[in-house]
Protein backbone atom coordinates (compact mmCIF):
# COMPACT_ATOMS: atom_id res chain seq x y z
CA UNK A 1 0.00 0.00 0.00
CA UNK A 2 1.37 3.23 -1.13
CA UNK A 3 1.29 6.09 1.87
CA UNK A 4 -1.09 8.12 -0.06
CA UNK A 5 -3.96 5.57 -0.06
CA UNK A 6 -4.10 6.41 3.53
CA UNK A 7 -3.37 10.18 3.73
CA UNK A 8 -6.01 10.44 0.42
CA UNK A 9 -9.23 9.48 2.49
CA UNK A 10 -8.25 11.69 5.45
CA UNK A 11 -7.52 14.67 3.57
CA UNK A 12 -10.11 16.52 5.43
CA UNK A 13 -8.95 15.28 8.79
CA UNK A 14 -5.35 16.16 8.04
CA UNK A 15 -5.63 19.71 6.60
CA UNK A 16 -3.63 18.99 3.41
CA UNK A 17 -2.32 15.97 1.88
CA UNK A 18 1.46 17.14 2.46
CA UNK A 19 1.97 15.46 5.79
CA UNK A 20 5.33 14.26 7.68
CA UNK A 21 5.73 10.99 8.06
CA UNK A 22 6.94 8.83 10.45
CA UNK A 23 7.06 4.62 11.33
CA UNK A 24 7.87 3.17 14.57
CA UNK A 25 8.51 -0.87 14.23
CA UNK A 26 6.83 -3.58 16.86
CA UNK A 27 9.27 -6.18 18.34
CA UNK A 28 9.46 -9.52 18.64
CA UNK A 29 11.65 -11.00 21.86
CA UNK A 30 13.82 -13.95 20.94
CA UNK A 31 14.79 -15.06 24.37
CA UNK A 32 15.01 -13.12 27.89
CA UNK A 33 11.54 -12.69 29.03
CA UNK A 34 9.79 -11.12 32.19
CA UNK A 35 13.49 -10.09 33.65
CA UNK A 36 13.91 -6.72 32.42
CA UNK A 37 12.18 -5.53 35.41
CA UNK A 38 15.26 -7.65 37.28
CA UNK A 39 17.86 -5.88 35.61
CA UNK A 40 18.47 -8.87 33.29
CA UNK A 41 19.48 -9.71 29.83
CA UNK A 42 16.72 -9.55 26.79
CA UNK A 43 17.24 -10.15 23.44
CA UNK A 44 15.06 -8.54 21.06
CA UNK A 45 14.84 -7.70 17.50
CA UNK A 46 12.17 -4.97 15.75
CA UNK A 47 10.36 -6.10 13.07
CA UNK A 48 9.09 -4.56 10.02
CA UNK A 49 5.55 -4.50 11.11
CA UNK A 50 4.41 -1.18 13.40
CA UNK A 51 2.74 2.27 13.24
CA UNK A 52 2.82 4.89 11.29
CA UNK A 53 2.04 8.55 11.88
CA UNK A 54 1.43 11.31 8.72
CA UNK A 55 1.35 14.32 10.20
CA UNK A 56 0.32 18.19 9.88
CA UNK A 57 0.48 21.48 11.72
CA UNK A 58 -2.22 23.43 13.25
CA UNK A 59 -1.81 27.17 14.25
CA UNK A 60 -4.39 26.38 17.90
CA UNK A 61 -3.35 24.78 21.00
CA UNK A 62 -5.48 21.41 19.71
CA UNK A 63 -3.60 18.26 19.21
CA UNK A 64 -6.47 15.99 16.54
CA UNK A 65 -5.84 12.43 16.51
CA UNK A 66 -7.44 9.86 14.32
CA UNK A 67 -6.45 6.33 14.35
CA UNK A 68 -7.88 3.91 11.01
CA UNK A 69 -7.63 0.83 13.29
CA UNK A 70 -9.66 1.88 15.09
CA UNK A 71 -12.10 4.30 13.26
CA UNK A 72 -15.06 3.48 15.20
CA UNK A 73 -13.66 5.64 18.41
CA UNK A 74 -13.56 8.63 15.70
CA UNK A 75 -11.26 11.42 15.98
CA UNK A 76 -9.99 12.28 19.58
CA UNK A 77 -8.91 15.90 20.18
CA UNK A 78 -6.52 17.18 23.09
CA UNK A 79 -6.30 20.89 24.54
CA UNK A 80 -2.29 21.60 25.66
CA UNK A 81 -3.77 22.53 29.05
CA UNK A 82 -5.52 19.46 29.54
CA UNK A 83 -3.47 16.38 28.67
CA UNK A 84 -4.72 14.24 31.31
CA UNK A 85 -5.63 10.09 31.58
CA UNK A 86 -9.21 9.66 30.51
CA UNK A 87 -10.30 5.98 30.14
CA UNK A 88 -12.79 7.13 27.45
CA UNK A 89 -9.64 8.46 25.23
CA UNK A 90 -8.41 4.93 25.02
CA UNK A 91 -5.48 4.63 22.57
CA UNK A 92 -4.73 7.95 22.23
CA UNK A 93 -4.11 8.22 26.12
CA UNK A 94 -0.76 6.71 25.16
CA UNK A 95 -0.51 9.76 22.83
CA UNK A 96 -1.34 11.96 25.51
CA UNK A 97 0.93 10.88 27.83
CA UNK A 98 3.92 11.18 25.81
CA UNK A 99 2.94 14.91 25.17
CA UNK A 100 2.09 15.48 28.40
CA UNK A 101 5.90 14.25 29.85
CA UNK A 102 7.69 16.26 26.84
CA UNK A 103 6.45 18.99 28.06
CA UNK A 104 6.81 18.57 31.87
CA UNK A 105 10.59 18.17 30.88
CA UNK A 106 10.63 21.39 29.44
CA UNK A 107 10.10 20.96 25.61
CA UNK A 108 8.79 23.20 23.94
CA UNK A 109 5.29 22.64 22.39
CA UNK A 110 3.67 25.67 21.34
CA UNK A 111 1.17 24.43 18.81
CA UNK A 112 -1.21 21.42 17.98
CA UNK A 113 -0.73 18.89 15.12
CA UNK A 114 -3.17 16.68 13.46
CA UNK A 115 -1.92 12.97 13.70
CA UNK A 116 -3.38 10.17 11.47
CA UNK A 117 -2.52 6.92 12.86
CA UNK A 118 -1.81 3.69 10.91
CA UNK A 119 -0.68 0.26 12.61
CA UNK A 120 -0.45 -2.90 11.17
CA UNK A 121 0.84 -4.80 14.27
CA UNK A 122 -1.80 -6.90 16.02
CA UNK A 123 -2.78 -4.90 18.44
CA UNK A 124 -2.33 -6.70 22.34
CA UNK A 125 -0.76 -9.10 20.74
CA UNK A 126 2.90 -9.02 22.38
CA UNK A 127 4.64 -7.39 19.67
CA UNK A 128 4.42 -4.21 21.88
CA UNK A 129 2.14 -2.26 19.58
CA UNK A 130 1.50 0.22 22.32
CA UNK A 131 5.21 0.81 23.19
CA UNK A 132 5.32 0.99 19.18
CA UNK A 133 2.55 4.35 19.36
CA UNK A 134 4.83 5.83 22.14
CA UNK A 135 8.12 5.83 20.81
CA UNK A 136 6.33 6.98 17.45
CA UNK A 137 4.72 9.78 19.07
CA UNK A 138 8.62 10.76 21.00
CA UNK A 139 9.70 10.55 17.33
CA UNK A 140 7.19 12.94 16.17
CA UNK A 141 7.70 14.96 18.83
CA UNK A 142 10.78 15.55 18.41
CA UNK A 143 11.08 16.46 14.59
CA UNK A 144 7.81 18.79 14.65
CA UNK A 145 8.99 20.38 17.31
CA UNK A 146 12.79 20.21 16.59
CA UNK A 147 13.72 19.09 19.79
CA UNK A 148 17.40 18.52 21.26
CA UNK A 149 16.39 14.76 22.23
CA UNK A 150 17.82 11.55 21.69
CA UNK A 151 16.48 8.54 21.17
CA UNK A 152 17.33 6.89 24.03
CA UNK A 153 15.65 9.65 26.08
CA UNK A 154 12.82 9.10 23.89
CA UNK A 155 12.26 5.30 24.85
CA UNK A 156 13.17 6.01 28.59
CA UNK A 157 10.58 8.46 28.37
CA UNK A 158 7.93 5.99 26.74
CA UNK A 159 8.86 3.51 29.28
CA UNK A 160 8.02 6.26 32.03
CA UNK A 161 4.38 6.83 30.77
CA UNK A 162 3.62 3.45 30.41
CA UNK A 163 4.01 2.57 34.23
CA UNK A 164 2.92 6.51 35.66
CA UNK A 165 0.69 7.42 32.88
CA UNK A 166 -0.60 4.22 31.86
CA UNK A 167 -0.33 2.38 34.83
CA UNK A 168 1.54 -0.73 33.48
CA UNK A 169 4.83 -1.65 35.49
CA UNK A 170 6.50 -2.90 32.49
CA UNK A 171 10.35 -2.91 32.30
CA UNK A 172 12.32 -1.37 28.82
CA UNK A 173 12.64 -3.73 26.73
CA UNK A 174 9.85 -2.87 24.74
CA UNK A 175 10.73 1.07 24.19
CA UNK A 176 14.31 -0.03 24.02
CA UNK A 177 13.86 -2.33 21.32
CA UNK A 178 11.45 -0.25 18.66
CA UNK A 179 13.83 3.08 19.47
CA UNK A 180 17.18 1.94 19.02
CA UNK A 181 17.09 -1.53 16.78
CA UNK A 182 19.00 -1.77 13.34
CA UNK A 183 18.00 -4.08 10.59
CA UNK A 184 19.46 -7.54 10.55
CA UNK A 185 20.43 -7.24 14.14
CA UNK A 186 18.91 -8.56 17.11
CA UNK A 187 19.87 -6.43 20.66
CA UNK A 188 21.35 -7.80 24.16
CA UNK A 189 20.39 -5.24 26.16
CA UNK A 190 21.45 -5.34 29.62
CA UNK A 191 18.45 -3.91 31.67
CA UNK A 192 20.27 -2.79 34.32
CA UNK A 193 22.56 -0.30 32.69
CA UNK A 194 21.23 0.15 29.12
CA UNK A 195 24.65 -1.28 27.78
CA UNK A 196 23.84 -2.97 24.53
CA UNK A 197 25.22 -5.63 21.93
CA UNK A 198 23.85 -5.57 18.42
CA UNK A 199 24.32 -9.12 17.19
CA UNK A 200 23.55 -10.15 13.20
CA UNK A 201 20.89 -12.06 13.11
CA UNK A 202 22.14 -14.12 10.61
CA UNK A 203 19.59 -17.42 10.65
CA UNK A 204 21.44 -19.36 8.06
CA UNK A 205 18.69 -22.27 6.86
CA UNK A 206 16.46 -21.45 9.65
CA UNK A 207 13.82 -18.69 9.42
CA UNK A 208 11.76 -17.36 12.44
CA UNK A 209 7.66 -17.73 12.53
CA UNK A 210 5.76 -15.54 14.72
CA UNK A 211 2.09 -17.04 15.26
CA UNK A 212 -0.28 -15.44 17.33
CA UNK A 213 -3.16 -16.93 19.20
CA UNK A 214 -5.60 -14.21 18.62
CA UNK A 215 -6.63 -14.82 22.25
CA UNK A 216 -8.45 -11.54 23.47
CA UNK A 217 -5.80 -10.81 26.38
CA UNK A 218 -7.67 -10.39 29.46
CA UNK A 219 -6.52 -9.24 32.80
CA UNK A 220 -3.11 -9.28 31.83
CA UNK A 221 -1.61 -6.35 33.07
CA UNK A 222 -3.03 -6.95 36.32
CA UNK A 223 -1.38 -10.38 36.06
CA UNK A 224 1.54 -8.63 34.70
CA UNK A 225 2.21 -6.33 37.97
CA UNK A 226 1.40 -9.36 40.10
CA UNK A 227 4.30 -11.23 39.10
CA UNK A 228 5.92 -8.20 40.16
CA UNK A 229 4.20 -8.09 43.54
CA UNK A 230 5.35 -11.68 43.70
CA UNK A 231 9.12 -11.45 43.03
CA UNK A 232 9.15 -8.39 45.92
CA UNK A 233 8.40 -10.60 48.30
CA UNK A 234 10.78 -12.93 47.20
CA UNK A 235 13.76 -10.26 47.01
CA UNK A 236 12.64 -9.11 50.47
CA UNK A 237 12.89 -12.44 52.32
CA UNK A 238 16.15 -12.59 50.84
CA UNK A 239 17.40 -8.80 51.59
CA UNK A 240 16.24 -10.23 55.64
CA UNK A 241 18.24 -12.96 55.34
CA UNK A 242 20.93 -10.90 54.36
CA UNK A 243 21.54 -11.96 50.83
CA UNK A 244 23.56 -8.97 49.12
CA UNK A 245 22.35 -8.03 45.79
CA UNK A 246 20.49 -5.02 43.71
CA UNK A 247 18.65 -6.67 41.37
CA UNK A 248 17.59 -10.43 40.85
CA UNK A 249 19.45 -10.53 37.94
CA UNK A 250 22.79 -9.93 39.40
CA UNK A 251 22.48 -13.30 41.27
CA UNK A 252 23.84 -16.46 39.36
CA UNK A 253 22.74 -20.09 39.72
CA UNK A 254 24.89 -20.92 41.93
CA UNK A 255 23.68 -18.36 44.29
CA UNK A 256 20.22 -19.44 43.65
CA UNK A 257 21.51 -23.01 44.83
CA UNK A 258 23.11 -21.53 48.18
CA UNK A 259 20.06 -20.15 49.37
CA UNK A 260 16.90 -21.71 47.86
CA UNK A 261 15.89 -23.58 50.59
CA UNK A 262 15.29 -20.49 52.72
CA UNK A 263 12.26 -19.95 50.37
CA UNK A 264 8.83 -21.01 52.48
CA UNK A 265 6.92 -20.41 49.20
CA UNK A 266 6.93 -22.79 46.76
CA UNK A 267 5.24 -20.45 43.91
CA UNK A 268 7.82 -17.56 45.17
CA UNK A 269 10.78 -19.34 44.52
CA UNK A 270 9.34 -20.52 41.56
CA UNK A 271 9.55 -16.41 40.58
CA UNK A 272 12.73 -15.67 41.35
CA UNK A 273 13.78 -19.12 40.02
CA UNK A 274 13.04 -18.62 36.57
CA UNK A 275 14.66 -14.96 36.51
CA UNK A 276 18.00 -16.25 37.42
CA UNK A 277 17.89 -19.29 35.02
CA UNK A 278 16.66 -16.60 32.16
CA UNK A 279 19.12 -14.57 32.64
CA UNK A 280 21.71 -17.49 32.09
CA UNK A 281 20.02 -18.36 29.41
CA UNK A 282 19.63 -15.52 27.60
CA UNK A 283 23.67 -14.97 28.14
CA UNK A 284 24.29 -18.25 26.59
CA UNK A 285 21.54 -18.05 23.71
CA UNK A 286 23.58 -14.37 22.36
CA UNK A 287 26.65 -16.70 22.04
CA UNK A 288 24.86 -19.35 20.47
CA UNK A 289 23.47 -17.30 18.26
CA UNK A 290 27.10 -16.06 17.63
CA UNK A 291 28.72 -19.08 17.20
CA UNK A 292 25.62 -20.05 14.69
CA UNK A 293 24.54 -22.99 16.90
CA UNK A 294 21.11 -22.70 16.10
CA UNK A 295 19.97 -26.26 17.73
CA UNK A 296 21.53 -24.72 21.06
CA UNK A 297 19.87 -21.81 20.89
CA UNK A 298 16.08 -23.57 20.14
CA UNK A 299 16.57 -25.46 23.20
CA UNK A 300 17.15 -22.28 25.67
CA UNK A 301 13.54 -21.00 23.54
CA UNK A 302 11.81 -24.52 24.21
CA UNK A 303 13.46 -24.17 28.16
CA UNK A 304 12.72 -20.50 27.85
CA UNK A 305 8.78 -21.36 27.21
CA UNK A 306 8.76 -24.23 29.93
CA UNK A 307 10.02 -22.12 32.27
CA UNK A 308 7.53 -19.30 31.54
CA UNK A 309 4.54 -21.93 31.87
CA UNK A 310 5.82 -23.83 34.73
CA UNK A 311 7.74 -21.65 36.97
CA UNK A 312 6.31 -17.78 35.72
CA UNK A 313 2.76 -19.08 35.07
CA UNK A 314 2.60 -16.64 32.53
CA UNK A 315 1.69 -18.72 29.77
CA UNK A 316 -2.02 -19.95 28.77
CA UNK A 317 -3.11 -22.85 27.42
CA UNK A 318 -3.51 -21.12 23.45
CA UNK A 319 0.20 -20.86 23.89
CA UNK A 320 1.19 -23.93 25.10
CA UNK A 321 -1.38 -25.86 22.43
CA UNK A 322 0.78 -23.71 19.49
CA UNK A 323 4.26 -24.58 21.57
CA UNK A 324 3.48 -27.98 21.42
CA UNK A 325 2.04 -28.21 17.85
CA UNK A 326 5.40 -26.28 16.71
CA UNK A 327 7.99 -29.38 18.52
CA UNK A 328 5.80 -31.88 17.66
CA UNK A 329 5.97 -30.76 13.50
CA UNK A 330 9.94 -30.58 14.07
CA UNK A 331 10.51 -26.85 15.00
CA UNK A 332 13.96 -26.39 16.41
CA UNK A 333 12.25 -23.85 19.15
CA UNK A 334 9.14 -22.43 20.37
CA UNK A 335 8.44 -20.19 23.00
CA UNK A 336 5.83 -17.75 24.09
CA UNK A 337 7.38 -14.00 23.26
CA UNK A 338 6.74 -10.75 25.25
CA UNK A 339 4.09 -10.58 28.60
CA UNK A 340 1.98 -13.81 28.20
CA UNK A 341 -1.67 -14.99 28.62
CA UNK A 342 -2.07 -14.63 25.13
CA UNK A 343 -0.44 -12.68 22.23
CA UNK A 344 2.36 -14.88 19.93
CA UNK A 345 4.82 -17.46 20.11
CA UNK A 346 8.04 -16.95 18.21
CA UNK A 347 9.36 -20.13 16.77
CA UNK A 348 12.77 -21.48 14.76
CA UNK A 349 12.21 -23.75 11.88
CA UNK A 350 14.29 -24.93 9.06
CA UNK A 351 13.41 -22.81 6.42
CA UNK A 352 12.60 -25.87 3.91
CA UNK A 353 10.12 -27.19 6.15
CA UNK A 354 8.17 -23.77 6.87
CA UNK A 355 5.52 -24.42 4.58
CA UNK A 356 4.55 -27.25 6.15
CA UNK A 357 4.82 -27.10 9.23
CA UNK A 358 2.78 -23.61 9.49
CA UNK A 359 -0.17 -26.09 7.85
CA UNK A 360 0.44 -28.48 10.58
CA UNK A 361 0.31 -26.28 13.21
CA UNK A 362 -2.41 -24.02 12.17
CA UNK A 363 -4.92 -27.42 11.96
CA UNK A 364 -3.86 -28.48 15.17
CA UNK A 365 -4.49 -25.02 16.78
CA UNK A 366 -8.02 -24.79 14.79
CA UNK A 367 -8.96 -28.34 16.08
CA UNK A 368 -8.15 -27.76 20.04
CA UNK A 369 -8.85 -23.91 20.18
CA UNK A 370 -11.72 -23.77 18.07
CA UNK A 371 -10.51 -20.13 15.85
CA UNK A 372 -7.42 -19.77 13.64
CA UNK A 373 -4.14 -18.61 14.89
CA UNK A 374 -2.63 -15.94 12.36
CA UNK A 375 1.06 -16.56 11.06
CA UNK A 376 3.79 -13.97 10.36
CA UNK A 377 7.17 -14.13 8.51
CA UNK A 378 8.87 -10.66 9.00
CA UNK A 379 11.65 -9.07 8.59
CA UNK A 380 13.68 -7.27 11.13
CA UNK A 381 13.85 -3.33 10.91
CA UNK A 382 15.61 0.00 11.91
CA UNK A 383 13.80 1.65 15.11
CA UNK A 384 11.58 4.54 14.93
CA UNK A 385 12.63 7.06 11.82
CA UNK A 386 11.13 10.12 10.02
CA UNK A 387 9.72 8.08 6.76
CA UNK A 388 11.36 9.14 3.34
CA UNK A 389 9.52 8.79 0.11
CA UNK A 390 6.40 7.34 -0.60
CA UNK A 391 7.56 4.02 0.62
CA UNK A 392 5.16 0.90 0.89
CA UNK A 393 3.28 0.35 4.08
C1 LIG B 1 5.97 -6.81 28.28
C2 LIG B 1 6.66 -5.64 28.95
C3 LIG B 1 8.19 -5.78 28.89
C4 LIG B 1 8.64 -7.17 29.36
C5 LIG B 1 7.81 -8.26 28.69
C6 LIG B 1 8.11 -9.62 29.26
O1 LIG B 1 6.23 -6.80 26.90
O2 LIG B 1 6.28 -4.42 28.36
O3 LIG B 1 8.79 -4.76 29.65
O4 LIG B 1 8.59 -7.25 30.75
O5 LIG B 1 6.42 -8.03 28.82
O6 LIG B 1 9.43 -9.97 29.00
Amino acid sequence: MKILDIIKPNEDFLGSIETNNYFCPGRVNLIGEHIDYHGGGVFPTAINLGTYAFVTKRVDNEFHFLSENFRAYGPKIANLNDLSFKKEDNWSNYVKGMIKKFIELGHQIDHGLNILIYGNLPNGAGLSSSASLEVLIGTVLKEEFSLDIEMIDIVKIAKDVENKYIGVNCGIMDQFAVGMSKENKAIYLNTNTLDYKLVPLELGEYSLVITNTNKKRSLSESKYNERREECDLGIDMLKKNKIEFDLVCDLNIDDFKSFEHLFENNTIKNRIKHAIFENDRTIKAVDCLIARDFIEFGNLMNQSHDSLRDLYEVSCNELDVLVDSYRSHGATGSRMTGAGFGGCTINLVKTNIVEEVIEKVKKDYLKVVGHDASFYLVNTSDGARVLKGDEIL
